[in-house]
Formats: structure tokens, C-alpha cells, sequence
């Protein structure tokens, strides 16, 4: 099993696993056609990539990675809010609050690398193997490659699979932060070496 690149014709996979697998954030909550949607800007983006792992031609974990959050989800809403915001309304309308805590929460860390990983996620029955530090190992050298020498990442505090395997990867806790108000999580930072 090898970590490449996410094509066109992954993002399908990628959205429904990000849907599976990740209950943190208001992402998941927006449904799988937002984050087909989100992917596909990913996928465009030439400071941002995706990388899959693949096992017997079914997609079993991906990153997600932008050069600059912020900068990021501001393009996505001017490219893409109208039409995201259409395939994920109703749902929209009860994630608001949280949508407003997600793009306030790139100027609660200013003074952190403005790189990020935005999403990785290990299929249930491909958990434990070391795929997720494969992938978190080919997002940095992927940041390494686009010339970033620091990046984030944010996850919440009650997940210790996440927070084991970025700190495998040389992830350093760094900062508190209360992204979605009353959900504690912690911001890792990854330096190149
Ligand atoms: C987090 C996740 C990607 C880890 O994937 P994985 O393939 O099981 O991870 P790995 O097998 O590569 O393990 C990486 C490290 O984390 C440790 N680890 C993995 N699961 C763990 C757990 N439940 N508790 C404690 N440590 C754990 C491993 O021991 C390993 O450490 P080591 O390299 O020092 O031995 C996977 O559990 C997942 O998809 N979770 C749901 C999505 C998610 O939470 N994503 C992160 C937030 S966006």
C-alpha cells in the first residue's frame, strides 16, 4: 500500500470517508455533497493537496493539506458558497454558529503557522497499521515540497488516536483553543527539521 496523490476521481471516496470517520468540526455536519464540493476546491487548489492511500483499488485514508487556511476557505466561499451552501442547505442553516467559530478560528491562532492539515482519516478496518502516520508523513513532505517549513494542526483533546499519531509524526502540542465553544482542542505544530 502506497500514500499518492488524490485524482478527480477520488474525491467521491474522500468525502464519504471524511463523513464516516470524522465527528469533529462542522464539516460533517454540512453532509457528503458540501464535502465533495470542499474536496474538489482542495483538489484545484495549487497551494493545497489531498493524498490517499489505496488498498485492492478502494480509497482507505486520506490527508487533506492547505498552505493557508484562511486564505483557503475564503476562496471556497467565493468560488463555491453559493452552490455549497445550496447542496448543503437545510443542514447549513443549523451549522451557522459553527461555520462562524470555524472562519474565526484561523485569526485565534495568528501567531502559528498558517499551514494546515485539514482532515485525515483511516478506514475502520485499516485502522492501526500505520497508514495514518504514512499519511501525516507525506503531508509534511508534501508541505516540504511546496517549500513550507511549519504547519498546524487542530484536533480535539478527546481524541487520543489523532493526537498519538501526529505526535509520532513530530507534532508538538502547542496551544489550547475552544474552536466550536465547549469542545476543548489543541492545536500541534509540525517544523521541519
Ligand atoms: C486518527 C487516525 C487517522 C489514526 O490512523 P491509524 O492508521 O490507526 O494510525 P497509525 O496506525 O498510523 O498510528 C499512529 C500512531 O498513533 C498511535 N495510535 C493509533 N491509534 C491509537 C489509539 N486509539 N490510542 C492511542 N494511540 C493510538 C499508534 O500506536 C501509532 O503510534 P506509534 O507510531 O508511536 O506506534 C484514525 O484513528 C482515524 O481515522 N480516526 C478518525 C478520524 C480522525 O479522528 N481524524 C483526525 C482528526 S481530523
Amino acid at each position: 500500500m502506497t500514500a499518492r496523490p488524490a485524482s478527480a476521481a477520488d474525491v467521491d471516496c474522500v468525502a464519504q470517508l471524511h463523513a464516516a470517520r470524522i465527528n469533529e468540526g462542522f464539516l460533517t455536519s454540512l453532509g457528503i455533497p458540501f464535502l465533495d464540493r470542499l474536496y474538489r476546491r482542495v483538489l484545484r487548489a495549487p497551494d493545497a493537496f489531498i493524498i490517499v492511500e489505496e488498498s485492492e483499488h478502494e480509497i482507505v485514508g486520506f490527508v487533506a493539506g492547505v498552505a493557508d487556511l484562511g486564505a483557503f476557505y475564503r476562496r471556497f466561499m467565493i468560488h463555491d458558497g453559493a452552490l455549497a451552501a445550496l447542496r448543503a442547505a437545510p443542514r447549513l442553516v443549523r451549522a451557522i454558529p459553527r461555520v462562524l467559530e470555524t472562519m474565526r478560528y484561523p485569526s485565534t491562532t495568528a501567531d502559528l503557522p498558517v499551514a494546515e492539515i485539514l482532515a485525515v482519516a483511516v478506514a475502520t478496518d485499516h485502522v492501526g497499521r500505520g497508514l495514518g502516520r504514512q499519511l501525516v508523513d507525506a503531508a509534511t513532505t508534501a508541505f516540504r515540497a511546496r517549500g513550507i517549513d511549519a504547519a498546524k494542526v487542530v484536533t480535539t483533546s478527546d481524541n487520543p488516536a489523532a493526537l498519538a499519531m501526529y505526535r509520532a509524526c513530530g507534532f508538538v502540542s502547542s496551544a489550547a483553543v475552544e474552536v466550536h465553544a465547549g469542545r476543548e482542542s489543541e492545536v500541534l505544530v509540525w517544523t521541519a527539521s
